[in-house]
């Protein structure tokens, strides 16, 4: 009838020696192939775009602000997203600790606070603050990022749509709060009507200029300069949009876009490049500080410009930049 138990164990050693063997034998073979990996190709793994990556990983994608996430998610999906948290979060009222804290009404709660006595990490406790709809797209985003050293082992939700749905759906567990309201964002290419309601901040050039370091990866500014990744930009405060740029090969996106770089425009690109003009080469995330953007644009306008810049409308006062 088979093994007896001794046997079976011997065989199980034996296996598991054998693993252990061939384990050190890839180990030592994939050391080789990462060296050799590393000789044969240099220069590609140094070549980093500064600034690309820099608004929170999601390189080429715009992320929308959380509000407008909010607006349009939907609480039956961030249910079934839900599902890669079960394994160690309980979310009905009463429900026990897991592996993480019960997340009944979580949202607008303190951060680490109560939960029946579960064990936070120090580092999370440290946060203060509250779980408002930003903090927890950015803690779901990133768990590391938001607290490095956090208990929660779980990379995060890279889709910020999911991140939007599954707050959602805690808000529904014993929160219910009111969901902030949406940011206007500027439609596509459209410079708003005179008169809205839509603060364009006055810019700092000398700030403006700290900014530009994002840019210069792919940018020159001064005049005469060649093109790199994109056309260099001096005086384009105020030209043709994807216009002469010494040649420049414009993607037909831009191209197609027509109308000149006035203030309001150059701010909806620059807010996000991917919605301005869906197709644009420019891979770079936005920027989604509204002052940023401002002080930019003054220092684009700072070298050869031809733009009046202010705040348009009556007296709109630089407004604090919103998130
Ligand atoms: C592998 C286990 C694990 C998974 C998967 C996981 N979590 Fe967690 N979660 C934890 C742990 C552990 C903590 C406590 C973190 C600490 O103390 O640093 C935590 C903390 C939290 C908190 C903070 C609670 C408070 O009261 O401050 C929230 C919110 C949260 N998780 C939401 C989620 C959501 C939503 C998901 C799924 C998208 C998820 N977690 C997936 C283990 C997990
Ligand atoms: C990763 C490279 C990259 C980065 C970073 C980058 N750009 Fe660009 N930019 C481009 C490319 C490529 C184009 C051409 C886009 C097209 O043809 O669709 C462009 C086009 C532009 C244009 C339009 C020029 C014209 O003649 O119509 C402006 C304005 C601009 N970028 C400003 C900026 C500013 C300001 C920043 C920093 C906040 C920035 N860019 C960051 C690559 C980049």
């Amino acid at each position: 009838m088979g093994l007896g138990m001794d046997d079976r164990f011997n065989t199980i050693a034996g296996w598991a020696l054998f693993g252990g063997i061939v384990a050190l034998g890839l180990s030592s073979l994939s050391g080789h192939y990462f060296l050799a990996d590393k000789h044969e190709r240099p220069e590609t793994m140094g070549y980093a775009i500064e600034g690309v990556e820099a608004e929170g990983g999601d390189a080429a994608a715009a992320v929308e602000p959380i509000a407008n996430r909010l607006a349009k998610g939907d609480v039956a999906k961030g249910e079934a997203i839900f599902a890669k948290c079960k394994a160690c979060h309980t979310v009905d009222q009463g429900a026990a600790n897991g592996i993480g804290p019960n997340l009944w009404a979580t949202v607008g709660g303190a951060i680490a606070q109560g939960k029946g006595g579960f064990a936070f990490s120090d580092v999370l406790k440290a946060k203060g603050g509250n779980w408002d709809f930003t903090a927890l797209d950015s803690w779901l985003a990133n768990p590391k990022a938001f607290a490095d050293g956090t208990k929660m082992s779980f990379a995060g939700l890279t889709n910020p749509m999911d991140r939007a749905d599954v707050i959602l759906y805690l808000n529904s567990k014993g929160s219910n709060l009111p969901l902030p309201a949406p940011e206007a964002v500027p439609a596509e290419g459209a410079a708003p009507a005179a008169g809205a309601a839509v603060a364009v901040a006055v810019g700092d050039a000398a700030k403006g200029e700290k900014v530009f370091a994002k840019c210069k990866a792919c940018h020159t500014i001064e005049q005469g300069q060649p093109n790199g990744i994109g056309p260099n930009l001096y005086g384009i405060a105020g030209e043709g949009v994807a216009g002469d740029r010494g040649g420049f090969a414009f993607s037909d996106a831009l191209k197609a876009h027509g109308g000149n770089w006035d203030q309001a425009t150059l701010d909806s690109w620059l807010t996000s490049p991917a919605k301005f003009a869906a197709g644009t080469k420019m891979t770079f995330a936005g920027i989604t500080d509204a002052q940023q953007r401002a002080d930019v644009i003054a220092y684009l306008n700072s070298k050869g410009g031809k733009l009046t810049l202010g705040a348009p409308a009556a007296a709109a006062p630089a407004e604090p930049a919103k998130k």
